[in-house]
């Protein structure tokens, strides 16, 4: 780290209708330097970032590049000002190619002044091997699968050349060879003098590329520290005001009779021959490298994929699976993963987002029981610690991971006996994942039986009775709780991809 200051940002407010969402924060970034803005969900720090992308105006504060007074009112002065930002929500043009988004607004022109496509896209080409990444650049982005897309986001981010780098959330999507290139591209970039903004909920990536950390807190500067002289509690404490005991609930029990078995489940693609059983107050782990077909079959149990072979029984039943409506009809919810993209009406209110899916309680014929939906979207608030000024709050305003909340919550409020989460903790706090940890321990505890999709190695060996490991769309292992460990896990989940 070099002692040059690259960037200030001094005293900086913001207020939206009813939120004050900073109050006099600052930040200052050293040339190569990786600074780490950490918080819980709703805390700030994308607000901050946004206000230097020229995203947002600040209501009070100043930013300085180099020691001088800068204005930013666009994202274009931000480029200007060398600045470059990736934001948690993926911002790509769904019916453009991926050459196209990176160039977007700055395409290359042949003489005739038309754009020149065949330079363009042997650019990035170039760029996209570079990284190894299979990805075509004239391939449409709405193609892409998340993680395809996150690295498109990165890659153009990058492209600007810019002094100034601002990752909100970039690795949320991304399998561990991803993060390695991102890692290594950051690394390069530091020795280069770059000044980069780093933003994540995973304190072992913090750890790993962060020279200093922020945290802030409801919209307030609690400190900066160096990273290799703070421990994770105390960064914890910072952010949530108070020490955090019990980071994972879990009362094991013993799980009753199956209420899910799939047998020999193939789709001729990913799926191949899947066989498994769900037992009641059970929490089931489903681990794997992303791409091994969790998803996918996540999707079949709900309908959402299609499968040429074999079959689910629900409660000893055989059970026919057509859409999402069969499938919550036997019972079944699914919290799903590209929570971002799927699942949420990003123009209408959080109350709307929470009932979406339990329209039925309290819609009879023409009369709607407006006392019950609000008690609906109360409980849930409540249950997921929901930060939103009000029910009627537009879910777009809403920091990241309280939309991932609600989500989650809208699911809950079905009540279902067998829920499905896949990433469910992926973008929340270190506070909420305690809570969502605490939910599912409770929901197991009343009977109900739950699949977890993670890829957070920690978080399924503590809270599931017993681990299925996925590779290249088969099952390779069936762990009990006595066996599990990360090398065990992984030595399966890499069985056909090594
Ligand atoms: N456009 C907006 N309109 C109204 N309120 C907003 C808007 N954008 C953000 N907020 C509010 O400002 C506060 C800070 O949100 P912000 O998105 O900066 O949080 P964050 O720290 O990035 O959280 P997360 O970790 O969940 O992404 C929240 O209370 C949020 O609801
Ligand atoms: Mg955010």
């Amino acid at each position: 780290m070099s002692g040059t200051v690259l960037l200030e940002m001094n005293h900086v407010r913001k207020e939206f209708p009813g939120v004050v969402a900073l109050r006099d924060v600052s930040l200052e970034l050293y040339a190569g330097e990786v600074h780490a803005l950490l918080g819980e969900n709703g805390a700030g720090k994308s607000t901050l970032i946004k206000i230097l992308g020229g995203i947002y105006a600040a209501n009070a504060g100043n930013i300085r590049i180099n020691g001088k007074p800068v204005s930013i009112h666009s994202v274009q002065d931000a480029h200007h000002n060398g600045i470059s930002v990736i934001h948690q929500e993926l911002v790509l043009v769904p019916h453009m190619t991926v050459a196209e988004n990176i160039y977007l607004g700055r395409e290359p022109v042949k003489g005739n002044r038309t754009v020149d496509f065949n330079r363009m896209n042997a650019e990035v080409k170039n760029i996209l091997e570079s990284f190894e990444l299979d990805i075509r650049p004239d391939e449409e982005v709405s193609s892409l699968t998340i993680a395809q897309q996150q690295m498109v986001e990165i890659i153009k981010a990058l492209s600007f050349n810019a002094k100034i780098l601002v990752m909100d959330e970039p690795t949320s999507s991304l399998s561990e060879k991803d993060v390695g290139f991102l890692f290594d591209t950051i690394r390069k970039l530091k020795a280069q003098g770059v000044g980069i903004i780093y933003i994540s909920h995973r304190m072992s990536e913090l750890k790993q590329i962060t020279d200093r950390i922020t945290v802030i807190r409801d919209g307030a500067y609690i400190g900066t520290r160096r990273t290799a002289e703070v421990s994770n509690d105390e960064l914890i404490a910072m952010m949530v005001g108070r020490q955090l005991t019990n980071y994972y609930t879990r009362d094991f029990g013993t799980p009753g009779e199956p209420v899910l078995e799939v047998r020999n489940l193939s789709d001729g693609k990913v799926l191949k021959d899947i066989s498994f059983t769900l037992r009641q107050g059970e929490i089931l782990g489903f681990a794997g490298l992303v791409g091994a077909g969790r998803s996918e079959l996540m999707k079949a149990l709900f309908g959402l994929w299609p499968f040429s072979h074999g079959e689910i029984l629900v409660n000893g039943k055989k059970a026919l699976i057509r859409d999402p409506e069969d499938a919550m009809r036997l019972g079944l919810a699914l919290v799903p993963e590209s929570r971002k993209l799927e699942a949420i009406y990003p123009e209408m209110s959080v109350m709307f987002n929470i009932t979406l899916k339990t329209l039925k309680e309290f819609i009879k014929g023409l009369f709607v029981d407006h006392e019950k939906e609000k008690a609906i979207a109360r409980e849930q608030v409540e249950n997921m610690a929901i930060k939103t000024p009000s029910y009627s709050q537009i879910i777009g305003n809403l920091s990241g991971g309280n939309q991932q909340k609600v989500v989650i919550g809208r699911w809950l409020a079905t009540k279902p006996g067998i829920l499905i989460m896949d990433e469910p903790t992926k973008g929340v706090d270190v506070g909420a994942k305690a809570e969502i940890y605490a939910i599912m321990n409770g929901l197991a505890g009343q009977g109900v039986s739950i699949i977890m999709i993670s890829s957070e190695l920690p978080e399924v060996i503590n809270m599931a009775d017993r681990v299925m490991v996925m590779s290249a769309g088969r099952i390779t292992a069936c762990l009990p709780r006595e066996k599990l460990s990360q090398e065990e896990i992984m030595k399966h989940a890499t069985q056909f991809t090594v």
